[in-house]
């Protein structure tokens, strides 16, 4: 079976859409959960930087001592602060994905702006330092991904933030593949925090099929596929965005695969990695986009953050819970536990099954730590 080399922050969705592609993965990544572990050729955990990012010089490190140059290698999250890293990658190989320079360009907050505005797509508007009055604006840190760097802020803490103008309306993220002249939509889903006291934007999860206006996604669609001839964007990405009675705008772009490959990497679709590696040898499929109806169910995959430090004495998770922690891992208080999902005739009924289930589970995991805490 020709294998493939995955690394990313947690790679096990990229290793399971590996093996539906068919390939064996060599994987790469700092949790280096069970079941990626079952899923994986080869599995590596890799040192962890501070505030979970990855360690380059540890990463190349384990790709020369497991992975030859003719491997191709796709990336996941944790890269976009680290163009010079992914350079770095794509010298050493065959990357299937993006380069730092299409990073950089997506990355950098107020060059993607300009390059926004350029295009006439709609997008909030961007400060270096304080923002005007009137204008009210969340503060990221450049390359974060998992929202908990955004915040509620009218100046930036310093250097690697900016502000961002805040836009009402619900989140919504588009899937897509892009062959550096165009895209194919794979589907829209809707997105949503699980706050915390600390981080009232951290990443939830997300739930789809879902629909939009055809007026919307027609416009998302040649908007995308404008984007993605101006940067030469390639591959699997996806967009994320703000939708509003007034529109729509587009808060930010993931030059890769993403979270939502748990929602979308099943059937009717096909598999979605090799997808990705023709679109990144500049073919796109003939697709349609896939929208919710009574032949296509619906999809929701939350996170599960430990609402309270505890060990995980569980031996068994049930199979609807995925990035599975080892037995014995100590979690502490906000760390991801697991990833969960749930299924149902649309976006809504999915995530409500997911949520009784994430209630469920924590109730199983409490039982077999024994303590109350
Ligand atoms: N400009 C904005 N206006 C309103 N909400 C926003 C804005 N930017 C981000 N958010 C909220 O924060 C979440 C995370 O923001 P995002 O920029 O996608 O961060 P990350 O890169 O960590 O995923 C979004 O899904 C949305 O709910
Ligand atoms: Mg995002």
């Amino acid at each position: 079976m020709p294998a493939i080399a995955v690394a990313a922050l947690s790679a096990r969705a990229l290793a399971a859409a590996a093996r539906r592609a068919g390939l064996e993965p060599l994987v790469f990544d700092l949790f280096g959960d069970a079941d990626t572990r079952e899923l994986a050729a080869t599995l590596v955990t890799l040192r962890r930087r501070a505030g979970f990012a990855i360690d380059a010089d540890d990463l190349l490190l384990q790709l020369d001592t497991h992975v030859d140059g003719s491997c191709p290698l796709v990336l996941g999250s944790g890269f976009e602060a680290m163009p010079d890293l992914v350079d770095r990658l794509a010298a050493r190989g065959r990357l299937a994905g993006n380069d730092g320079a299409v990073v950089r360009r997506l990355k950098d907050p107020f060059v993607f702006s300009d390059l926004l505005s350029a295009l006439g797509i709609p997008h909030p508007r961007v400060f270096a330092e304080e923002a005007p009055l009137g204008v009210e604006t969340l503060e990221k840190a450049i390359g974060a991904s998992g929202g908990g760097h955004v915040h509620p802020a009218r100046r930036t803490r310093g250097p690697g933030h900016y502000l961002q103008e805040r836009i009402e309306g619900g989140s919504a993220s588009a899937l897509f593949l892009a062959n550096g002249r165009d895209i194919r939509l794979v589907a829209f889903s809707e997105q949503w925090c699980a706050p915390d006291a600390a981080s009232p934007f951290r990443y939830g999860g997300a739930a789809g099929p879902i629909a939009l206006e055809p007026a919307v996604e027609a416009e998302v669609t040649r908007a995308l596929g404008r984007l993605a001839e101006a940067t030469g964007l390639v591959g699997l990405a996806s967009a994320d965005l703000i939708l509003s009675r007034e529109g729509w705008s587009l808060i930010e772009l993931n030059p890769r695969p993403g979270a939502t490959l748990d929602l979308f990497d099943r059937p009717p679709l096909p598999p979605l990695l090799r997808l990705h590696l023709d679109a990144c040898a500049g073919r796109l499929p003939d697709l349609v986009p896939l929208r919710p109806g009574p032949e296509v169910g619906a999809r929701a995959a939350g996170i599960f953050y430990a609402p309270i430090t505890f060990d995980m004495r569980l031996a068994h998770l049930p199979p609807h819970a995925a990035d599975r922690p080892a037995p014995g891992t100590r979690l502490h208080r906000g760390e991801p536990v697991c990833t969960v999902f749930g299924e149902g005739r649309d976006a809504e009924e999915a995530r409500g099954v997911m949520l009784l289930r994430m209630d469920a589970l924590w109730h199983e995991m409490q039982g077999a730590a024994g303590e109350t805490p």
